[in-house]
């Protein structure tokens, strides 16, 4: 057994098979600037398991018996910052427009079911934000204009006969664990205001908890988006500050899944330092106020 003080050198085969795997299994991929943080995930767990060599924990990787190691050493290489109300002039965005030409659309077709993805959600700040924002939007929308049913009383989160559905996912088992949780300390409720607080979370001690009628229109998932097995038929995908991990082979065929996992004229937000230039044509950029935004284009015929 390898002593826990002791860190084995890692030869340059050996780093670039566990590379290549790392790429293959998630889309993840170690450039220089990153080596040295794969090195030392590899170094971690190579302890954890005892094993004496980087090759034979490549072997355990590609065992069957090594499929959970697989996704602990997955895990271990996530990057999982995140916060409420991230980029706020993308969410304004999504507030006052997109929301606003979505329900217009739907409204105008009887479609009353919208269907948004956070995807790479890490502990849930994501989505949680869109499911506030958007019962925020509906009841806007309807203050302004004629509900087609009568509201029930007590008026409900999501006006009938409207159903929302949010679906957030993740590659790492920990994060969605505490994002299904939904409860987040004070230092990280800065970035949202107190009317949120007040109408979408409990106060449990010195935490917040996000409330049930919020958490019931979020559903975790675990999604690796490497697959080609991914959610369909979404009217808006959120998926910031992933891509920036991937390469640009791996960030394209992303983007062509998007597509194809977008309804027509759907929406696609990514993160503030990621962008679709070189990457497709098949979305229109829309830029309001800061905040950036992607619509499938849909093509003739
Ligand atoms: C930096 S966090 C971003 C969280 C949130 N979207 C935001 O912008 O605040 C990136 C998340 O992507 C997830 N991730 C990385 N590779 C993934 C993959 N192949 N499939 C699904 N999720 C992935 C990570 O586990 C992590 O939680």
């Amino acid at each position: 057994m390898a002593s826990p003080s002791l860190n084995l050198v890692i030869t340059e085969p050996e780093l670039k098979l566990l590379q290549t795997l790392v790429y293959q299994e998630c889309g993840m991929f170690f450039d220089e600037r990153r080596m040295h943080f794969l090195q030392d995930r590899l170094q971690r767990r190579l302890k954890t398991t005892g094993l004496n060599s980087f090759y034979s924990y490549y072997q355990l990787l590609t065992s069957r018996e090594g499929r959970a190691e697989l996704a602990a050493l997955v895990e271990n290489l996530t990057v999982n910052e995140t916060s409420f109300f991230r980029n706020k002039p993308q969410i304004d965005l999504f507030h006052k427009k997109t929301l606003e030409d979505i329900l217009n659309k739907k409204q105008s077709r009887r479609d009353y079911s919208l269907r948004i993805w956070s995807a790479g959600c890490s502990t849930g700040q994501e989505p949680y934000t869109l499911a506030m924002v958007v019962c925020d939007a509906l009841a806007y929308y309807y203050l302004r204009n004629p509900l087609p049913f009568e509201m029930p009383s007590p008026k409900p989160l999501i006006p009938p006969p409207w159903k929302v559905e949010i679906l957030a996912s993740d590659i790492n088992y920990s994060v969605l664990r505490a994002a299904q949780e939904g409860i987040y300390p004070d230092h990280h409720m800065e970035p949202v205001d107190y009317a949120y607080r007040l109408r979408y979370f409990d106060k449990i001690g010195d935490k917040y908890a996000i409330k049930k009628a919020v958490k019931d229109l979020v559903h975790f998932d675990f999604h690796n988006l490497k697959t080609e097995f991914l959610p369909q038929r979404n009217d808006v995908i959120w998926c910031r500050n992933v891509m920036i991990y991937f390469d640009e082979a791996e960030q394209k065929r992303l983007i062509s899944k998007f597509y194809r996992c977008l309804n027509a004229e759907g929406y696609l937000f990514i993160g503030h330092a990621e962008s679709l230039f070189g990457l497709s044509d098949k979305f229109r950029m829309i830029h309001d106020n800061n905040g950036t935004a992607y619509q499938r284009i849909e093509v003739a015929g």
